[in-house]
């Protein structure tokens, strides 16, 4: 029979509590932010105030005239702060253009224009913050399961927000589809930033995790999304909306009725999308957040999403795009390769981004082939508007890094 040993056991409680000391220490006391951060929080509070704008306008001003005066002084004064945001923000090649789009955006809603058009301006001068500062607008890993935000919720939103959104007052709801399709994924995300006051207090949202902001924000979704889910062969025409980051950051208002429709069942229930995620995009998604993890700063993340996304997206399909295009797989396997080896051996910054751009650009086209043809057209105009937003972030990364290399 086994001794009781006293002098072990206390040894072990003592470790036990010394390590979980460490560990409520290390979630009391966050690192200071780096330059980065900040700039990329003061970009996410423009953001943020820009999505008030182009989801509240059509309830300020009704053909032409002011329905809500407050209201409408208050949209006013958010483009405001967010011009004088910008302005605190570092000079880079873009933000004087971007600083003259605002005060178009400021002009339209003088004028009292029609709300399609101020929603528009108001959401493409957020997308350009957003690219110009790297504001990360995906979750870092996969999107959590809404159920993990359920008592959250019942404890810290409801007595607001109402059970599944239904507020009694109306500014208040979040369950009014109409209203709920202009916010992205990350505009819910970014209403719950635990350093900013204006939407919520600290005892709100002021300790919660990243990953607790995401399943909010996928449980939120869930309140104005259909009730019944999206035909496969929907998911086989958008595939970028069906995984993030397209799922995380495209507004379902901004895109056609159908996929806008679909788009609010998946960002709903990321856990019975991921099946419907071809592994190419799965891995073009990952590799996604890899840049943006790298261009953070932040290589761990960076290494560990490019092999997520070799394993998880490329290994499942790489014999079936081998039957196909036996070339562009040798191509990928070594882009891969050179792309890793980079990372560890921390080449210059410039170089690993380019490296990035260039297998993702192969996996986009490798998905393109594995592609049935009746939806190739819908999935290029998908994968057209997702090269485009990488071509952007590539040309403001070339843009940032030259003045320093010079
Ligand atoms: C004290 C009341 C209150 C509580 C508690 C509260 N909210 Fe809010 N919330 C508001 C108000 C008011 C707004 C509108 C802010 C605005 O329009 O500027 C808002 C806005 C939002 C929005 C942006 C969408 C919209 O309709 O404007 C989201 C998403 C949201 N809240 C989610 C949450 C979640 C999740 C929680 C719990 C963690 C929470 N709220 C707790 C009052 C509250």
């Amino acid at each position: 029979m086994p001794r009781f040993r006293p002098f072990r056991v206390f040894l072990f409680l003592l470790l036990y509590g010394w390590v979980s000391l460490l560990w409520a220490q290390s979630d009391a006391a966050p690192e200071p932010l780096t330059a980065q951060e900040k700039d990329q929080a003061t970009a996410a509070r423009a953001i943020n105030l820009l999505s008030f704008v182009a989801v509240d306008y059509p309830e300020a001003v009704v053909d032409s005239a002011t329905r809500d005066a407050r209201l409408y002084r208050q949209l006013q004064e958010n483009v405001q702060v967010a011009a004088a945001l910008l302005q605190q923000l570092p000079d880079k090649p873009g933000r004087a253009q971007l600083a003259n789009s605002l005060q178009e955006l400021d002009a339209i809603i003088e004028q009292m224009r029609e709300p399609e058009l101020v929603r528009r301006r108001a959401n493409a001068a957020a997308d350009r913050i957003a690219a110009l500062y790297q504001v990360p607008r995906s979750p870092a890993e996969m999107l959590p399961p809404p159920e993990e935000a359920e008592g959250l919720y019942r404890e810290r939103c409801s007595r607001c927000h109402g059970i599944a959104g239904r507020a009694p007052q109306p500014e208040r709801r979040l369950d009014d589809p109409n209203r709920m399709g202009n916010f992205s994924l990350y505009d819910f995300y970014n209403a719950l930033e635990p350093t900013r006051e204006d939407a919520h207090g600290q005892a709100i949202d002021g300790d919660l995790s990243s990953r607790q902001r995401w399943a909010l924000a996928v449980l939120v979704a869930g309140f104005s999304a259909p009730q019944v889910a999206p035909s496969a062969k929907l998911a086989e025409q958008f595939p970028a909306l069906v995984g993030p980051p397209g799922a995380a950051i495209v507004r379902p208002a901004e895109i056609p009725e159908e996929a806008g429709n679909a788009l609010r069942w998946w960002r709903a229930h990321p856990q019975q999308t991921r099946h419907l995620q071809h592994p190419l995009a799965r891995a073009a998604g990952l590799l996604y957040l890899a840049q943006n993890a790298y261009r953070g700063g932040d290589n761990a993340s960076a290494y560990h999403q490019l092999m997520l996304a070799m394993r998880e997206g490329f290994a499942p399909a790489r014999a079936e795009l081998m039957a196909r295009n036996p070339a562009l797989v040798t191509q990928l396997d070594q882009q891969w390769q050179e792309l890793r080896q980079s990372i560890l051996d921390q080449a210059p910054a410039n170089e690993v981004i380019e490296k990035f751009q260039r297998l993702q650009a192969n996996v986009v086209r490798g998905r393109e082939q594995l592609q049935p043809t009746s939806g190739a057209g819908i999935y290029g105009w998908a994968a057209l508007l997702f090269l485009a937003a990488l071509g952007v972030g590539l040309l403001l990364w070339y843009g940032l890094r030259r003045p320093r290399r010079g």
